[in-house]
């Protein structure tokens, strides 16, 4: 099968680092032009990584077609390709909903999935709506496929996928402090990711317990981790961030 990425940007890298890393076969991957930088590079880097003349080059050569492009460069290219109805779409733009998705392409066989960049590493979840064989084939090489029937209820997940960028300030915040107090830049930076990493792994195994078990089982009494809650709480730093949920999903529920 070949497939095919408009747009070749962050999440077209991470996804085709990931199908290198996995056993999927795949014939060829057609990229389309931009990003120039990134497609030359992976194109260097990759033999079966082909950099297509343009966006119509990519549909043409593609039984796969990822719409991997902000929702404002959709609404200006989308409806002026041509999108045959044998092809399959996979859109990864955040605010550009199904019903249009298949006016915009003119094409019905079309779904939405939220890869994110640990996908790279074949780790992490995907969250694929509606369910689709041809999607489920392809993502299950490369993380955790979560189908989603509703559309409504899969746009949730923007919300939860978006706290990658704060949740990695709070590596560094935590990894700056430590050099700051005097520790070795790399020796912070190794804790950190050694600390999360196995915070996440033992998420991970446990996740059937439920977390409030996990907040409950770090905390001894009137001890150090149950003191760092107590202040974050006090901050409103927990009503923060669901507030933050909640102003994604308002902006990508509309
Ligand atoms: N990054 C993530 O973690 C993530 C996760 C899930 C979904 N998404 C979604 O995936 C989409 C892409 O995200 P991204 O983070 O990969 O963004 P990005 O790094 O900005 O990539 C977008 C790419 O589109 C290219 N582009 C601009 N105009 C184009 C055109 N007319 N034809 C073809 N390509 C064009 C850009 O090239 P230039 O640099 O030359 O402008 C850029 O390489 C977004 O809708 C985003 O919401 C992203």
């Amino acid at each position: 099968m070949n497939i095919g990425f408009i747009g070749t940007g962050k999440i077209t890298s991470s996804i085709i680092y990931g199908i290198f890393n996995s056993k999927l076969k795949t014939s060829k991957i057609y990229i389309s032009p931009r990003n120039r930088g990134i497609a030359k590079g992976l194109s260097k880097k990759f033999r079966n990584v082909k950099i297509a003349k343009n966006n119509q080059e990519v549909i043409n050569a593609s039984n796969l077609i990822f719409l991997a492009i902000t929702p404002a460069v959709g609404l200006k290219i989308l409806d002026k390709l041509k999108f045959p109805s044998n092809k399959k779409i996979v859109s990864f733009i955040s605010t550009i909903n199904l019903a249009n998705l298949k006016k915009l392409t003119n094409n019905k066989n079309i779904s939405r999935a939220i890869p994110l960049p640990p996908i790279e590493i074949k780790k992490g979840p995907i969250v694929i709506c509606p369910p689709n064989k041809t999607a489920k084939n392809f993502f299950n090489h490369l993380g955790e496929v979560i189908e989603i029937r509703n559309e409504k209820l899969s746009y949730k997940f923007w919300s939860t996928g978006s706290i990658m960028a704060a949740y990695y300030e709070i590596l560094n915040t935590s990894s700056n402090w430590l050099v700051k107090k005097g520790i070795k830049k790399n020796i912070a930076q190794n804790y950190i990711a050694e600390l999360f990493l196995s915070l996440s792994q033992d998420a991970v195994n446990k996740r059937s317990q439920g977390f409030e078990k996990l907040v409950a089982d770090s905390q001894t009494p009137k001890g150090l981790n149950m003191q760092v809650l107590q202040e974050l709480k006090k901050a409103k730093f927990f009503e923060k961030f669901t507030k933050a949920l909640d102003n994604i999903n308002k902006r990508v529920s509309k």
